[in-house]
């Protein structure tokens, strides 16, 4: 038999955890798996604060079964539709004929489009109120914190804001659900790879968000992902506003770079050793071929300093290095210290590429970049040694 856990007041976890699920939104690794939360609030009237994904459903309504102690639901709260969150909402629907699901406008235009069903609706505007008895609900948009229909509610008697993926990370919730109660050493390199990656793009709804959150007083986090958060609240907004500025939290520099004989690799350890005579401590290295781009992404959205190198392919840049560029244009990500270098074998067109790319993303080029013919000789070595050393001198200025 499941237990519940309350988090405070009337207020209970009824999420899950996933440690099947190979890649988020069959895209992104979860090595540490992913927790899909929910929550119940048991007072004259009860909600339910999003639910969970599909093949969690059965755990699911056996956790809520176990809370509501034969009592029934009377709201379900949509915070987020996306089908991690909204794929239990038709089996709650069943179990719960007379529920009343509240959402937004956007909420259920999405609603009807996912499951064309009948069911009860309160549709609620910015700043609108519901009152559970005790509990009063505060309704809040947060569009395109990460989908458009997104909105966030605060628990205004317990001061509790139920942020749907905001202030989410992966990595499933191992016996203990709250901050104080987790080892989080994990938890913060895995709360920027699932910002940078899924919520990313969204920098500037993310700093309207957080604009019309800072007059809540809250007291408790519970996102939709991952730890509810009490004592390191002040910490996650931190981390969400440094990310959502696109501002590097550390000095350092990361070189991404594809390679197919070694060649450019070469290079890379070139430009990385001359960075490290100079004296800088933080290098990450990702061959584009083998680290997954989330954690690539993850480390530009960390440091400063950016170099990228590929081989010419076809005529054009290296495949999976080009990949990289698309999901970093994307994502708008601002100004880096950056640079390239690049290989060739008859005919160099990495050069044009890159410039290309940095002239689109508005980033100055440090240093002269390097592009060598076949294989490194005597004068490729200097000029690698002189971009790692460009690039080292310009990390600690900015
Ligand atoms: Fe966790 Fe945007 O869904």
């Amino acid at each position: 038999m499941y237990t519940s856990k309350r988090i405070k007041g009337d207020i209970y976890y009824v999420g899950v955890n996933d440690r099947k699920t190979e890649r988020f939104e069959n895209m992104w690794p979860i090595p540490r798996g992913v927790s899909y939360n929910s929550y119940l609030i048991m007072d004259e009237k009860v909600a339910l604060i999003d639910t969970v994904e599909i093949s969690f459903v059965e755990q699911y309504l056996k956790k809520i079964e176990t809370v509501l102690k034969g009592r029934s639901i009377d709201y379900l709260v949509v915070d987020h539709i996306e089908p991690d969150h909204g794929g239990s909402i038709r089996m709650i629907k069943n179990r719960f004929p007379d529920i009343t699901i509240v959402g937004n406008k956007k909420t259920f235009d999405m609603l009807d489009g996912f499951f064309s069903m009948e069911c009860n609706k309160l549709e609620i505007k910015e700043g609108d109120s519901l009152t559970l008895g005790k509990n009063e609900l505060q309704f809040y948009t947060a569009p395109m914190v990460h989908w458009p229909e997104v909105m966030v509610t605060y628990n205004a008697t317990e001061k509790v804001l139920f942020s749907a993926d905001a202030f989410g990370t992966w990595g499933t919730l191992d016996g203990g659900i709250f901050d104080t109660d987790i080892n989080l050493d994990h938890i913060w390199d895995e709360m920027r790879r699932y910002y940078s990656n899924i919520v990313g793009k969204y920098g500037n709804p993310v700093q309207k968000a957080l604009s019309k959150l800072s007059g809540l007083d809250i007291e408790v986090i519970c996102s939709t992902h991952g730890p509810i958060w009490t004592t390191d609240i002040p910490k996650v907004v931190g981390k969400y506003d440094t990310w959502s500025k696109y501002e590097p939290e550390e000095s350092g520099v990361v070189i991404a770079y594809g390679s197919m004989y070694g060649n450019t690799e070469e290079m890379a350890e070139t430009i990385a050793n001359a960075i490290s005579e100079n004296g800088v401590k933080n290098i990450v290295m990702h061959d584009v071929s083998k680290s997954h781009a989330s954690y690539i992404i993850s480390d530009i959205w960390k440091y400063n300093g950016l170099i990228i190198g590929s081989p010419t392919y076809s005529n054009q840049l290296f495949p999976l290095v080009q990949a990289l560029l698309d999901k970093i244009k994307i994502r708008g990500v601002k100004q880096r210290v950056f640079s390239y270098f690049g290989s060739y074998a008859w005919s160099g067109a990495t050069h044009k590429y890159f410039q290309q790319f940095a002239e689109e993303m508005k980033w100055d080029v440090v240093g002269i970049p390097v592009e060598e013919k076949l294989r490194m000789n005597d004068e490729k070595l200097q000029e690698c040694l002189s971009l790692g050393a460009a690039m080292a001198e310009k990390i600690k200025s900015v």
